[in-house]
C-alpha cells in the first residue's frame, strides 16, 4: 500500500503538461471494438482506468500493442462477442460503453454491471431507454445486462428527459452502424461527447451536430479502422489550476484548449486570481495571490460548471475569504471528502447537495483518505496548501486518473512523494 507525504504551504511555480483526457479515451477505446480494424490512438494517458480498460479489450481478443509512453494500436478484429471479464468491467464505470459497442457490431451484448467511483447510484435506464427505441430488447438482471437486436438496429429519435454523458456516448456507438437516421434531442455536450464522435467519424462514421444538443447520426454498415489524436483532459488542467490558486503560485498548463476550461477559468477570476489564456500556444498561465475571496458553484453538465471539478474548489473554498457554498446537481452525494478535508482542519457543513464552507485561515496536515478519485485531487490540493505535513492513503483512487501526479508537482516545486506503507 502506497501513500502520499506531502509537505504543503510551498507555491507552485512553473509549467506542466496536461495529458489525454480520461473520460474521452474510455469510450473511444471501446468505439475501436466497431472498427473491426486496426486503430492508432494517441495522447492516451498511462493511468489506471485505461490500463484496466485495455486489459478487457485484450481479454476480448483485441492485439493491444503499445507504440509508445501515449500511443496504442489496438487491432479488434479479433474480439468476440461478450466475453469481457466480469471481475475488470465491476471495477469500471466506462465499461458500460461495452453496450453500445457490441450491439453496435454484434447486434447482441452481454456486459457485466459496472463499478467506478463511488458517487452514490449511478443508474443506467436512459442509456437502456436508447437502446429499446433502437431496436434492441434489453434486460438487466442486477448482475448482468444483455441486450439484442434480432432484425439490427434502426435509426430512431431519442429524446433524454435529462443530459447524460454516459446515455449520449452509448447513444453514439449504438447508433453509428444502425439502419437509417438517429436523432438524440437534449444530447451532451461535453468536449469527449465531440471527441467520441470525432474519433467515430475518422472510422466512416456520419455524425452531426456533436456539441450541440441534438446530434444527428446517419447509419453507416460498416466502420474502418484510424488514427487520432485525444483532445487534452481539462479535468486534469482544472486542477492544476486549482492547486497554483490554492499555493499561490504561478503555473503555466501547456497543451490545454482554453475554451474547455471557461467555467474554471471564470469562477477563480471571480476569486480574485489571474488567468491568462494564451489560444496561440494552447496553454493557461494562472497567477495565484496570498489571499482570495469566497465564491458559489453550481455544478451541470457542460458548459457549466463541472462536477468533477467540484471537490478540487471545495479545497479552493476551505480556505478562501468568506462564506462559500456549492450545490451539485450531477451527483447529490458526493460529499465523502468533506470528512477528509474537516481533518485538516477545514470548516464545512453538508446538507442535502450542499455544502458550505466557512473559511480557515490555514489547514493543517494530517492523515486522510483518497475516497475516490476526483476527492483525492481535493486533497493533495489542500494538503499543497497546508501548514505541515499531510498523508494521503488509497492512492490507487488517485493514480486512476493523474498520470504522474508526483512528477509532474515535483516539477512545480512541491514536496510530494510517493512512499510505501
Ligand atoms: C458524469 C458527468 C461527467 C463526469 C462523470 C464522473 C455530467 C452531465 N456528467 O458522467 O461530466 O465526468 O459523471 O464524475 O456532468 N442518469 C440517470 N440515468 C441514466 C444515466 C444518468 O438518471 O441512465 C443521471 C445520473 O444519475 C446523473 C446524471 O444523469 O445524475 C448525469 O449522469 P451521466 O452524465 O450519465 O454520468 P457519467 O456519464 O458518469
Amino acid at each position: 500500500m502506497d501513500k502520499l507525504v506531502i509537505n504543503g504551504s510551498r507555491p507552485l511555480h512553473g509549467e506542466v503538461e496536461i495529458s489525454g483526457m480520461k473520460n474521452a479515451v474510455l469510450p473511444i477505446l471501446y468505439a475501436t471494438i466497431i472498427a473491426n480494424d486496426v486503430c492508432v490512438i494517441d495522447n492516451v494517458p498511462p493511468i489506471g482506468d485505461i490500463r484496466a480498460t485495455l486489459r478487457i479489450l485484450v481479454a476480448m481478443g483485441a492485439k493491444v500493442t503499445q507504440l509508445g509512453e501515449t500511443s496504442v494500436q489496438i487491432d479488434t478484429r479479433g474480439v468476440r462477442q461478450g466475453t469481457s471479464p466480469d471481475e475488470l468491467v465491476a471495477t469500471l464505470r466506462g465499461s458500460t460503453y461495452l453496450l453500445g459497442a457490441e450491439l453496435a457490431r454484434y447486434c447482441r451484448a452481454h456486459v457485466g454491471v459496472s463499478g467506478g467511483c463511488l458517487l452514490g447510484a449511478r443508474p443506467i435506464d436512459m442509456h437502456m431507454y436508447g437502446f429499446r427505441k433502437l431496436g434492441a430488447q434489453v434486460h438487466d438482471d442486477g448482475s448482468f445486462v444483455s441486450a439484442e437486436a434480432p432484425n439490427g438496429l434502426h435509426g430512431a429519435k431519442i429524446v433524454f428527459d435529462k443530459v447524460s454523458v454516459g446515455a449520449t456516448c452509448n447513444m453514439l456507438l449504438a447508433a453509428c452502424t444502425a439502419e437509417g437516421e438517429t436523432v438524440i434531442d437534449n444530447a451532451a455536450r461535453e468536449p469527449h461527447v465531440v471527441d467520441l464522435a470525432g474519433f467515430l467519424n475518422t472510422c466512416g462514421a456520419q455524425i452531426k451536430g456533436a456539441g450541440t444538443s441534438t446530434i444527428k447520426i446517419k447509419g453507416v454498415p460498416l466502420l474502418h479502422g484510424c488514427h487520432y489524436e485525444v483532445i487534452p483532459d481539462m479535468i486534469e488542467a482544472g486542477t492544476y489550476m486549482a492547486a497554483a490558486a490554492a499555493t499561490g503560485g504561478e503555473v503555466t498548463l501547456r497543451g490545454v484548449i482554453p475554451k474547455h476550461m471557461e467555467t474554471v477559468t471564470e469562477k477563480l477570476r471571480e476569486m480574485g486570481i489571474t488567468v491568462v489564456e494564451h489560444n496561440d500556444t494552447d496553454s493557461i498561465t494562472v497567477i495565484g495571490k496570498p489571499t482570495f475571496r469566497s465564491a458559489r458553484i453550481e455544478t451541470q453538465a457542460y458548459p457549466g460548471f463541472p462536477t468533477d471539478m467540484h471537490p478540487q474548489f471545495a479545497a479552493l473554498f476551505s480556505i478562501a475569504q468568506g462564506a462559500s457554498a456549492i450545490t451539485e446537481h450531477v451527483w447529490p452525494n458526493r460529499f465523502r471528502y468533506t470528512e477528509e478535508l474537516k481533518k485538516m482542519g477545514a470548516a464545512i457543513t453538508v446538507e442535502n447537495n450542499c455544502a458550505f464552507f466557512v473559511n480557515v485561515m490555514k489547514l493543517r496536515g494530517a492523515r486522510v483518505i483518497a475516497t475516490d478519485l476526483r476527492a483525492g485531487a481535493a486533497l493533495v490540493i489542500a494538503a499543497l496548501a497546508a501548514e505541515g505535513q499531510t498523508e494521503i492513503v488509497s492512492v490507487d483512487n488517485i493514480r486512476r486518473g493523474y498520470v504522474d501526479i508526483v512528477g509532474k508537482l515535483r516539477s512545480l516545486g512541491a514536496d510530494i512523494a510517493l512512499v510505501e506503507e
